[in-house]
């Protein structure tokens, strides 16, 4: 592995961490809308080194759109190739497994076979991604992969329309053993106003588990070091530093991850 970029070592040293681990991130190129090409590929991770982060999930899509083509062989050779890449281009970053599954009525059989991408080295999570256009209760799936020992983590519930404003649902998949996981753009308003809102909300609710980059391209980069700032500034330095560093990490290594709330 390359020599850390300044802004990791400052990140490590300034919060006393061993990784700045981002768990959702559209690195691979090639097969899905993030990255087309290496280059481009090559440049989105040295901007997440430049922003601070040293690990990173490669989270392609898989099923919806991209069932039958991102199966997990594909998507394991492929972040295998951009690892070797990186070393090869002394980005100093590591790969982690990953993807980001469209909510599937297969998907505990699929666990079970091996054809899902779970989340990390350890693998005892599961991002699960809804449609934009209709709504389907993920409740049933949440369960279902609990008797899996696998804990779900709802991708980006701000950006979703069916339920802005509301509470109950989204409780509901919490106390069903749901993580929420914000898209960290969209506490810097960069998914428009209602995203901008329903992140801030859920925040100050205490129903968000994680923060991630969900980062694709030039146009939706890595914003990791602007969200811990502005979560210090608004909601204090620990709950960003939980947020943003500790529960991603406690993922990284395999354990569930609770609800946090402002001190
Ligand atoms: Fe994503």
């Amino acid at each position: 592995m390359s020599e850390p970029s300044p802004a990791q070592q400052e990140r490590l040293a300034e919060w006393s961490v061993s990784r700045s681990v981002d768990i959702h991130c559209h690195v691979l190129p090639g097969v899905d809308d993030g990255p087309e090409t290496l280059e481009d590929s090559l440049a989105l991770c040295q901007a997440l080194a430049a922003d601070g982060i040293t690990t990173v999930f490669a989270t392609p899509h898989q099923l919806g759109r991209y069932d039958g083509v991102n199966t997990a062989a594909v998507i394991r050779e492929a972040r295998a190739a951009l690892q070797a890449e990186l070393e090869r281009a002394g980005i100093p970053l590591e790969l982690a497994p990953g993807a980001d599954v469209r909510i599937d009525e297969r998907l505990p059989q699929l666990v079970d076979a091996g054809e899902v991408v779970l989340a990390g080295p350890a693998g005892r999570h599961l991002l699960l991604e809804l449609p934009h256009g209709m709504y389907l209760d993920p409740l049933g799936t949440i369960e279902a992969l609990n008797g899996h020992g696998i804990q779900t983590i709802m991708t980006h519930p701000e950006r979703h329309r069916y339920w802005a404003g509301s509470t109950e649902r989204l409780q509901s998949w919490i106390e069903a053993g749901a993580a929420l996981q914000i898209t960290a753009g969209s506490l810097l308003g960069d998914f428009g106003s209602l995203a901008h809102q329903e992140a801030w909300r859920m925040a100050h609710a205490g129903m968000v588990s994680l923060i991630a980059t969900d980062a694709h391209d030039e146009s939706r980069p890595p914003l990791m070091t602007p969200a811990l700032e502005i979560l210090s500034q608004q909601l204090g330095r620990d709950f960003a530093r939980t947020v943003c560093l500790e529960n991603p990490l406690r993922v990284f290594r395999g354990e569930r991850v609770e609800a946090c709330g402002p001190a």
